[in-house]
């Protein structure tokens, strides 16, 4: 019988895929493994000790901070320092980017920029949320590592996951050599493998948006819900609408089910709400290896080249079929000049829009 694969194991065997690899990306992924299941501990027993609600404070983008924000950051911080492979922290919760200016960290190869608590509003209701990471080489040679060695476009991603703390708490990543699902199995402690090889189907029935903002979104995204919601029978719609509200939470699902989410441009946030560095850049990376598309509407998320750390964008991610024909009507209704996707030559014909959106 074959036994279980822990995510230390499967990462050693991985580790041979690269000829040269001296083991630092190995211990970088171990590392956010163990961080992520000091934080599952946390949020498992959230409601029986002090750790819900909110922290008083507020972090660049005027969020408020929940307490488990604050520890999910420290723990990951604190994690990667003493790991010793990372020279930069960057993370959706402090202003600027941390540093890990010991002997060891400074000249370590790699950068992670991190989501440490995805979907905290959830955190207070017991829904699902999670982590987000994404790891860059850095560019500079040695010495202290600086702001240009993380603004790096999603292409130059060494490595990206999610953990999502839900029913079962999982751990999703890609070196890019496709995705693999480790479930945390709370008797041994360990992620085992769970999931080999995931696909997400190229077609679905599932879009996740935030509907409330109707009113604000651009044109073709009123054109896309439309066409999700009008009836017919070959193309299985209307579809069905599933909105969690952790981006985590909703993209797993729509990975494992088939579907799109969607977080375009509003008016209360007009560059989008989702960060490029922290959680659009890893999504985007994930469900490509994972057989999908990611894109800004009209553009790939991986290819924006990111000028500051907490930039914005929109985001359409999913089954390739869906993303594809929402990105069409982005094109035809909502074709913003300098980001028009102009080689988009799609005819909503080809992509079998039969009439019932005006
Ligand atoms: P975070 O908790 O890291 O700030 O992220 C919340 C994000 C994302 O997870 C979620 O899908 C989205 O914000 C929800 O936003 P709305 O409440 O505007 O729908
Ligand atoms: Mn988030
Ligand atoms: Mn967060």
């Amino acid at each position: 019988m074959a036994g279980i694969k822990t995510l230390g194991q499967f990462i050693i065997e991985k580790q041979l895929d690269f000829p040269y690899a001296k083991g630092e990306l190995s211990r970088l992924l171990r590392d956010i493994g163990i961080a992520s299941k000091i934080v599952n501990r946390e949020v498992n027993k959230a409601g029986l000790v002090d750790i819900l609600g909110d922290a008083g404070t507020t972090n660049i983008q005027g969020e408020g901070q929940k307490k488990l924000d604050v520890y999910a950051n420290e723990q990951f911080i604190a994690a990667l320092t003493s790991g010793g492979e990372c020279c930069i922290v960057a993370t959706e919760e402090e202003d600027d980017f941390v540093p890990i200016d010991s002997p060891v960290s400074k000249n370590a190869k790699y950068i992670v920029c991190i989501d440490p608590l995805d979907g905290s509003s959830n955190i207070d209701c017991n829904v699902a949320v999670g982590t987000i990471f994404s790891i860059y080489r850095r560019k500079s040679v040695e010495g202290m590592a600086t702001l240009a060695d993380v603004l790096q476009k999603g292409t130059e991603q060494v490595a990206a996951g999610y953990v999502i703390y839900g029913s079962s708490t999982m751990l999703v990543y890609t070196t890019g050599k496709g995705v693999n699902g480790f479930t945390l199995d709370p008797s041994i402690g360990e992620f085992c493998l769970s999931h080999p090889n995931m696909k997400i189907p190229a077609d679905g029935i599932i879009y996740s948006i935030n509907e409330g903002n109707y009113v604000h979104f651009p044109d073709g995204v009123k054109k896309y819900l439309k066409y999700a919601q009008v009836e017919d029978l070959e193309t299985k719609r209307p579809y069905t609408s599933r909105y969690i509200g952790s981006m985590v939470a909703d993209i797993h699902r729509n990975l494992i089910k088939g579907g799109i989410y969607i977080y375009p441009t509003t008016a209360a946030s007009p560059n989008g709400k989702l960060r490029l560095l922290y959680e659009c850049n890893p999504m985007a990376f994930i469900i490509e290896q994972a057989g999908g598309v990611a894109s800004d509407g009209l553009n790939r998320i991986l290819d924006i080249e990111p000028t500051e750390l907490h930039q914005r964008t929109s985001i359409f991610i999913g089954s390739a079929k869906m993303v594809n024909m929402a990105e069409a009507l982005m094109a035809e209704y909502s074709p913003v000049a300098t980001i028009a996707k102009l080689n988009t030559n799609q005819k909503l014909e080809e992509l079998g829009v039969i009439g019932g959106i005006d």
